[in-house]
């Protein structure tokens, strides 16, 4: 089994490793210019941005040359947005797959802490883990996925009027701009940590300051992974950052650096 994963966080990358199987990073095969993979079952595991796949994801899939007998993905998401379901993530996965040729035979999605910190703060992400019930809901996919089992997540009512008013906030997050609104505070060392996160190579070191270009994924790595808490938004809920604590910096570096 291969899995190509993008993460930020490391929501994903846990939910991938526990999956199991070859861990490719889609930001590294798309800087090696790799887009055929072949094997018996291929996964992707991913997280949600306003209710749609990363741009990054959606250029992948685009790309991809996927051959498999059996193709599944995973969404990690941060917050069940009311009564009736969650966004509809995998339906424009499903969408966007099929164009490119693909019927993917499972499509789900698991609920993990919100590293969005302009709507949720870090610390009460953090104390909600435990009714997340992220193990008990792991071992159901990974059930589902060992049995091959044929399966999309329905969003329900609710979920598909929350995707389809979020694509005015994708459409201005495909433009690439978010992190000019990005502030460095005098905490910054210039130690770049930021730059070698950045899935894009957004991020450039001058004068030993971060400068931030106009290609930014809008992943907010490199401000939860800033060792020193430089990197804020004026909009955020407060000052704690996340990483998932079954993954490693060394981890998302190598996942994501572009330099
Ligand atoms: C820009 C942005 C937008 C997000 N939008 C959503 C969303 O629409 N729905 C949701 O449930 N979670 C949303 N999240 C939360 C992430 O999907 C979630 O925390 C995910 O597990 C992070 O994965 P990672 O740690 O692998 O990067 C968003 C996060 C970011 C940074």
């Amino acid at each position: 089994m291969k899995i190509l994963y993008f993460t930020a966080t490391g929501n994903s990358l846990a939910i991938a490793k526990k999956i199991g199987g070859e861990m490719i990073s889609i930001p590294q095969a798309l800087k090696n210019d790799q887009y055929e993979f072949e094997d018996d079952v291929i996964g992707l595991v991913f997280p949600t941005y306003c209710c749609y796949p990363p741009k990054i994801v959606r250029d992948f899939i685009a790309k991809a040359k996927l051959k498999a007998n059996y193709l599944f993905a995973v969404a990690t998401y941060g917050n069940v947005m009311g009564k009736g379901g969650d966004g509809g993530e995998m339906l424009e996965f499903d969408e966007i797959a099929k164009a490119a040729g693909y019927n993917f035979n499972y499509l789900n999605a698991i609920l993990m802490v919100d590293n969005f910190i302009d709507n949720f703060e870090i610390g009460k992400e953090i104390e909600k883990i435990p009714s997340k019930k992220i193990d008990d809901n792991l071992a159901v996919i990974i059930d589902n996925i060992n049995a091959k089992k044929d399966y999309v997540k329905d969003p329900g009512f609710f979920g598909k009027m929350m995707t389809s008013m979020c694509k005015g906030l994708v459409k201005s997050q495909d433009e690439g701009l978010a992190a000019q609104k990005f502030i460095v505070s005098d905490a910054c060392v210039g130690c770049g940590t930021c730059a070698k996160v950045c899935p894009y190579g957004n991020i450039t070191i001058k004068d030993g300051r971060p400068q931030f270009g106009t290609n930014c994924l809008s992943c907010y790595g490199c401000i939860h992974s800033c060792p020193q808490t430089a990197i804020h938004k004026k909009s955020e809920k407060s000052d704690k950052r996340w990483r998932n604590y079954n993954v490693t910096l060394k981890e998302i570096i190598e996942a994501n650096n572009q330099i």
